[in-house]
């Protein structure tokens, strides 16, 4: 068994810790943070003419409250879930592809990439499209480790080419490009709040950051693209405080949260990676996520 398939189990297979546990009790993501990521996406969809978000990978639903909220259409994917034939309208998948198992592979002394298995110890020589996929987009020597991030670009592609014309899918994940892997992977678990160490047993969260580059599509920050949708954390001005209090620190604690989703050492350096599924939608797109 490799670690993947570990993985897989792990999380979701019988009694796995996705089948058993609420994400916001582990770790905590955009949705989590701030209602005003949610407010930006609803933007993103009005900008565009899309009445409609898919969230895939919804968690406990709570981007998908904002969004109602806010007047939109919402339909969360969890496990289980079909994905329709097609999609159209907005496609979020916040902190999904992370949690997607990948093959997790090791440099040999000869410098012979070979997968771990489910101890983390090095098993069989990496062959085939995991090859090909390490040369084109993960090289590495004697020593480094890889997550093989083929399943992701599997899993994405799956999505986009259910879209339909109109229709824009965002990744919003960390990850990382070609010119700057980390050496040694980015494996790692979460448990109660805590990093931990990625043990294949069920009780904790099992996450690698995703190679954005290979999923395909346009890449900018979260940062980038949360203050062309708007998102400031500008603090409001101390003379309010005194005219109207309550309003000033109704508007601190909105920059105090804008702050958190913007931070480039925290959510605002996760990569935000879309594709629009016609040539109209993509002009349509850069524009509102290019400010
Ligand atoms: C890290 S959580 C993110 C939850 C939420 N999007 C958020 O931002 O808080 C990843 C979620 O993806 C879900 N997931 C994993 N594989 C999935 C699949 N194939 N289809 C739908 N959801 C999936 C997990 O069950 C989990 O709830």
């Amino acid at each position: 068994m490799t670690f993947r398939d570990a993985w897989q189990r792990a999380l979701y297979g019988p009694g796995g810790f996705y089948r058993r546990e609420r994400p916001a009790a582990h770790f905590r993501t955009s949705v989590h943070a701030s209602a005003l990521f949610g407010q930006a996406i609803a933007r993103l969809a009005g900008q565009l003419g899309l009445p409609t978000v898919v969230d895939i990978g919804a968690g406990s639903g709570e981007l998908g409250k904002v969004l109602r909220d806010e007047g939109l259409s919402v339909l969360d994917i969890e496990l289980d879930d079909d994905l329709p034939a097609q999609l159209s309208g907005l496609v979020i998948a916040n902190e999904w592809l992370d949690n997607v198992p990948c093959e997790v592979v090791e440099w040999d002394e000869d410098g012979v990439p070979r997968y771990l298995l489910a101890d983390l110890t090095p098993g069989p020589v990496v062959h085939g499209n995991d090859l090909l996929w390490l040369e084109q987009w993960w090289p590495g020597g004697p020593g480094d480790r890889a997550e093989v991030g083929r399943a992701r670009d599997e899993a994405w592609q799956d999505v986009i080419r259910r879209l339909t014309d109109g229709a824009v899918a965002i990744a919003i994940d960390y990850g990382h490009v070609r010119s700057g892997r980390p050496p040694y992977g980015t494996l790692t678990g979460f448990r109660d709040g805590r990093e931990c160490s990625p043990d294949p047993d069920g009780s904790c969260d099992i996450t690698a950051h995703v190679a954005l580059d290979s999923l395909g599509g346009t890449i900018l920050s979260q940062r980038d693209a949360l203050r062309a949708l708007g998102i400031s954390a500008s603090r409001p001005p101390l003379a309010l405080a005194h005219t109207e209090p309550l309003r000033y620190l109704s508007e601190l604690s909105s920059a105090g949260e804008a702050a958190e989703l913007l931070d480039p050492s925290g959510l605002g350096g996760f990569g935000w990676v879309w594709t629009a599924a016609d040539a109209a939608t993509v002009r349509r797109a850069s524009r509102a996520l290019c400010a």
